[in-house]
């Protein structure tokens, strides 16, 4: 199914799929003094400048998560205002994901969102759905907990309607039932602001990525980061298991 990896400008092979949890924009925030929206509002800057400079390098698909089914904990003011940054995001945005051949993407239950934001992400999905080019793919209100649940749930309820036989239910039966799925297979995923979790993001996916956690803040991410992150993961030997 998948093509030989692409050769990185640095020589080394470039990812295909890269996939970034994008943390730490409160504390970007806090040590400027600033209320904690003023860090996702930097944050969304870096997503623009990462998002492009993926496309750049050439990398297949880039997936951001951007909202976990956890982050509703917050403060309900905090989960307003990163709804406003992503209808401000998208009506900014869309012209050029749809100019630049970009296909859309969003893994999680995003229909949880207030109904004018569901609106919005449909409609872009639905002007970028025919593009050709590189993905991106944005996580809202994803986690890979739900994620793994509901392929669970959906296995049960065939098996027990007898259109499958539990025994022939393999780790390819579950990948197929993925959000991910028609995705390339993930092979970095990054975590910014000096965290070491996954903080349930792309727990299957993750089998065989490659982790890099770097203690760059999200908002002062941008290509330079992306590009060295890109470099180590070239650097890196897979082994998948085997010598
Ligand atoms: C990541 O930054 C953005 C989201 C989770 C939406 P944080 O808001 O988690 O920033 P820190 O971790 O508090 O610094
Ligand atoms: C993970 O960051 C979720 C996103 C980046 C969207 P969090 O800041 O929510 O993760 P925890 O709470 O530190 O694990
Ligand atoms: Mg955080």
């Amino acid at each position: 199914m998948s093509s030989a990896p692409a050769l990185a400008s640095g020589g080394g092979v470039l990812p295909r799929h890269v996939a970034i949890i994008m943390d730490g924009n409160g504390r970007w925030a806090k040590k400027r003094f600033l209320p904690r929206v003023a860090g996702h509002r930097a944050g969304v800057e870096a997503v623009r400048a990462v998002s492009r400079a993926a496309r750049a390098m050439g990398i297949e698909a880039l997936t951001l998560y951007a909202f976990s089914s956890e982050n509703w904990r917050r403060p309900e003011e905090e989960v307003g205002d990163l709804m406003g940054l992503l209808r401000l995001f998208i009506r900014s945005d869309l012209a050029e994901l749809v100019r630049e051949n970009v296909r859309l993407r969003v893994i999680g239950d995003f229909r949880r969102f207030p109904g004018d934001v569901v609106a919005l992400i449909e409609d872009a999905l639905a002007r970028t759905a025919a593009n050709t080019g590189p993905v991106l793919v944005i996580a809202l209100n994803y986690g890979g907990q739900a994620e793994l649940t509901e392929a669970a749930r959906r296995l049960a309820a065939r098996a027990a309607a007898g259109e499958i036989d539990p025994a022939s239910i393999a780790p390819a039966t579950i990948e197929a039932e993925l959000e991910t799925r028609d995705l390339p297979p993930l092979d970095l995923l990054i975590r910014t602001s000096g965290e070491h979790r996954l903080s349930n993001f792309l727990l299957w996916q993750a089998a065989y990525a490659e982790l890099l956690f770097v203690d760059t803040l999200w908002p002062d991410f941008g290509a330079a980061e992306l590009e060295a992150a890109v470099a180590d993961f070239g650097r890196r030997q897979r082994r998948f298991g085997g010598l």
